[in-house]
């Protein structure tokens, strides 16, 4: 039984850890969370109170952070500034919690000696052509385009040379795109699942065949549990589960699993330097550590995440019309 320490566990990703934890483990978990407008502590209701409290805390406080990692005997590290969207409209808070926060983190693992383990992203790596055979491996070069991924890719590079330099016991995974419950309507796929329950189209940018490659966030969560348990200190490992699609395709799925005509969307101006693919090859994990997704059916877990959204009205409406009103100045 460990005590656990979570940062990020009020957002999407992390909640999903938080739930995973305490339904398949008996460790115990703490989790520091800034609570910024992506943070919410709905998706962290009905929680054992015996084994879960919640701190409210920036990663960048130092004297926190210390505090904290003193009273626990390893840290999971979700918390991000997360949405390219925003990081393209106000990059500086992606600078001070990714980069910064991270560094933060890092300070203390070096002082406490705990087992830490980095959250990132397969942005990092860039993007793919459309017709490139090659996927994402744990050596592909850096080659992130926007902010967000670029202050990823940032803290990345910290990790490991914080592991090389002062031997923090760490390890890093990179995750393709997630989706599942409890994920902010600024994100793609919530946000055509609520407009088409307001009755509003949804909204592709540009030509709407960009790809992203899918996986559920329990799965995200399990194969962070197994590196957590059986990963190699200073290794990094890429975390997938073969859901190549583009945007038009998810729509499409959306629409016809809520009643709608298929082609019932609009295409909207383009984020500027819009990655084309991603697509991960996770090879490593499965061979490594024996680690399988469990969500193999697309289609079936977006219409899981869909009935979410249908029932839990209460926890995104607050959100809804602010991220619309962002949306709107810049015409998507
Ligand atoms: P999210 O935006 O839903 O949640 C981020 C959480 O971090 C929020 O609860 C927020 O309050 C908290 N936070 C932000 N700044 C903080 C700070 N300075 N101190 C403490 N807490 C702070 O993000 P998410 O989609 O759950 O992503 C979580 C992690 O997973 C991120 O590191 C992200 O880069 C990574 N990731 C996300 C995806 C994806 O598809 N969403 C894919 C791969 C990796
Ligand atoms: P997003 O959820 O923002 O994730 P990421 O940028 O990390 O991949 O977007 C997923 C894809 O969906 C990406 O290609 C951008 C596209 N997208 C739209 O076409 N329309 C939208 O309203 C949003 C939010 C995203």
């Amino acid at each position: 039984m460990r005590r656990l320490l979570v940062t990020g566990g009020a957002g999407f990703i992390g909640s999903d850890f938080v739930h995973y934890v305490l339904e398949h483990t008996d460790d115990s978990v703490t989790v520091l969370d800034k609570l910024t407008y992506a943070g919410n502590t709905d998706s962290l209701r009905d929680l054992p109170g015996d084994r879960f409290r919640l701190i409210e805390g920036d990663i960048c406080d130092q004297q926190l952070v210390d505090h904290l990692f003193d009273e626990h005997d390893a840290v999971v590290h979700y918390a991000a500034e997360s949405h390219n969207d925003n990081s393209l409209a106000g990059p500086a808070p992606f600078v001070q919690t990714n980069i910064v926060g991270t560094f933060t983190l890092l300070e203390s693992a070096r002082r406490t000696g705990i087992r830490f383990h980095h959250i990132s992203t397969d942005e990092v790596y860039g993007d793919l052509e459309f017709d490139d055979p090659e996927r994402f491996t744990e050596t592909t070069p850096y080659n992130p385009s926007s902010p967000y991924s670029s202050t990823k890719a940032g803290s990345d590079l910290l990790v490991r040379a914080w592991v090389r330099s002062f031997g923090v016991r760490a390890t890093i995974s990179n995750c393709s795109n997630n989706y599942g419950p409890r994920q902010h309507v600024e994100k793609f796929i919530p946000r055509q699942i609520t407009n088409a329950i307001d009755g509003v189209r949804p909204r592709l940018y540009g030509d709407g065949l960009n790809v992203r490659d899918w996986i559920h966030a329990d799965d995200h969560s399990s194969a962070v549990l197994r590196i957590l348990d059986a990963g190699v200190i200073g290794d990094t490992y890429l975390i997938g589960a073969d859901g190549e699609k583009t945007n038009r395709e998810v729509v499409e799925l959306i629409l016809e699993e809520m009643g709608q005509p298929r082609d019932a969307y609009d295409l909207v101006t383009d984020r500027p330097g819009h990655d084309k693919r991603y697509a991960i090859d996770w090879s490593k994990l499965r061979d490594e550590l024996g680690w399988q997704p469990q969500f193999r059916d697309f289609a079936a877990g977006l219409a899981d995440t869909i009935a979410w959204y249908r029932a839990n009205e209460e926890w995104w409406r607050p959100q809804k019309a602010e991220t619309e009103g962002k949306y709107a100045k810049v015409g998507q």
